[in-house]
């Protein structure tokens, strides 16, 4: 069994489907996760959400260790987030940032981000579709 790619999300993104959907879509974050796992095929996905920082710190020491490459959409924290970019930095396979709108078009706020430093790429503003992307990206960036 080869290793599972971690597909990891951040705050509110439990949301999605009902959250501002004329920003975030109405897809919910099952359905996207749904479809990675058919694109897939026999890669195993490893697929969760969380509200909390340090969880999602180790989730990326876990897939570090354990998986053979990361899809990170890291919600607010990635605008906030000093742990994350450590724990990124740390991280010994390719990750890829995901972001279903484009924080680089929206408030100033969203546009401090602590990720994208510490990732191999970065894709936004193509709704689910970015997940698709980052999924062939870092399998490609992985060998699988
Ligand atoms: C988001 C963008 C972030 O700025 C925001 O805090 C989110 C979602 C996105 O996918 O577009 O929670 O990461």
């Amino acid at each position: 069994m080869s290793k599972p790619i971690y597909v990891l999300g951040g705050p509110n993104l439990n949301l999605l489907g009902t959250r501002e959907p004329e920003i975030y879509g109405r897809e919910t974050l099952d359905d996207i996760h749904a479809r990675l796992k058919d694109l897939a095929g026999s890669t195993p996905i490893e697929a969760r959400q969380t509200n909390y920082e340090g969880e999602l710190v180790s989730w990326i020491q876990e897939a570090s260790r354990e998986g053979s490459g990361v899809i990170l959409n890291a919600g607010a924290y990635t605008h906030t987030s000093v742990a994350l970019h450590d724990a990124l930095r740390a991280c010994t396979v390719p990750v890829v940032e995901v972001h279903l709108s484009n924080p680089a078009a929206r408030e100033a706020f969203r546009q401090v981000n602590y990720v994208s430093p510490a990732v191999k790429a970065s894709i936004a503003g193509l709704g689910g579709y970015g997940y698709e992307l980052a999924l062939m990206a870092v399998r490609s960036l992985s060998g699988k």
